[in-house]
């Protein structure tokens, strides 16, 4: 039936479910606007399950996630849990698993929100990281020599297909044709060191925009970017790059666009299933205390309609987080907004309602 939408739910640890449960109050208000109907489906993996029950993301779970139109996140990550372990297991894994190949964080400065650069403002900050969300250093490849010993040696592989590359080179470039805006695309790589995985990427870069003749390229070394995307941010349009150069360079893009409290991303299988995501992690300091801004959370259901073609709906949601941003918060940190984790969903919902 069109319009209606099976949603899966995965709220996590720590401020995960606060903001997720906001998330979800925006959907509501926007569904009841436009005559939309999200089934949420809730799955319970996270750091307080693995305690219990040492259970991580089971395949039937996983199997009933990919079936599901898309996914929403709130936050994976418990501090009595080791580092690596729920990384691994649950957000490593949907991505893998559900071959979810595209990791697309755009990064944008809202009108009335302070970025620490201070002579930028919401023209100058307005692009899309496309980042390759299944290869590379996160393959996992890579192995200890004499562990332990004084001779050890560890090796850690990066990944780099031609199809997994392509595949994302191209999806960028559509991208950035449909984003329709300076119609610029840049490849970040590392070409005068990495000469067998950046060489990859600089020649399907080139061979893939023979299909895109009206979109110009650009090319970067990451380091140089990273400086770039301080000094000169209005440069940018749309970025594509391997998964560490584009985990790395999407915490510089939220840091500018405002910090955590707005930063939001989807882990994307354009043709399959789709997890968006606050970005900022599960913050257990601030759990259950009502102080987290749902706001990234709202902005994960914000590309969530948006990627389930949902555009008018879209809209509305990103207009009503303009106004709440603009008009009602004194900040964009936990505590520091003038209003509860609560109240901040509340008033996204009543600018959807009205
Ligand atoms: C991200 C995160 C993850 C990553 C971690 C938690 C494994 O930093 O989504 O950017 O490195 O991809
Ligand atoms: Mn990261």
């Amino acid at each position: 039936m069109a319009g209606q939408y099976d949603i899966g739910v995965i709220p996590g640890d720590g401020t995960g479910p606060e903001v997720i449960k906001e998330a979800i109050k925006a959907l509501e208000a926007v569904s009841k606007r436009f005559g939309l109907n999200f089934l949420f489906e809730k799955f319970d993996a996270g750091g307080e399950r693995y305690l219990k029950d040492r259970t991580l993301l089971s395949k039937k779970e996983l199997d009933e996630l990919g079936r599901m139109d898309a996914i929403l996140l709130g936050a994976i990550g418990h501090p009595d849990v080791r580092p690596g372990i729920l990384e691994r297991e649950i957000l490593l894994k949907l991505r893998f698993e559900l071959d979810l190949y595209i990791n697309l964080r755009p990064v944008f400065l809202l009108p009335g929100v302070k970025t620490p650069l201070r002579e930028k403002d919401p023209d100058n900050i307005d692009f899309v990281v496309v980042r390759e969300n299944t290869e590379g250093l996160y393959a996992g490849g890579g192995g200890f020599f004499k562990k332990g010993t004084p001779d050890e040696v560890a090796v850690q592989e990066s990944i780099n297909t031609r199809k997994g590359v392509e595949r994302c080179i191209r999806y960028a470039f559509d991208y950035c044709k449909t984003r329709n805006r300076r119609k610029y695309l840049t490849l970040c790589g590392k070409t005068n060191v990495l000469v067998y995985e950046s060489d990859l990427w600089y020649r399907t870069f080139h061979e893939v925009h023979n299909d895109y003749p009206d979109i110009d390229i650009g090319y970067q070394h990451v380091d140089a970017l990273c400086m770039w995307m301080i000094k000169d941010p209005e440069q940018f349009d749309v970025i594509v790059t391997n998964n560490l150069f584009g985990d790395i360079i999407t915490d510089i893009g939220a840091i500018i666009q405002g910090g955590l409290g707005i930063a939001a991303g989807g882990n994307i299988n354009p043709e399959g299933p789709a997890v968006f995501e606050p970005i900022g992690g599960s913050a257990p300091k601030y759990a259950g205390q009502d102080k987290i801004n749902p706001m990234a959370a709202i902005c994960a259901a914000h590309m969530m309609l948006d990627y389930l073609g949902e555009k008018k709906a879209a809209d509305v949601l990103l207009g009503a987080i303009k106004k709440v941003v603009k008009n009602d918060l004194k900040g964009l940190e936990a505590g520091k907004m003038g209003y509860g984790t609560r109240e901040v969903g509340d008033l996204v919902a009543k600018y959807i309602s009205s």
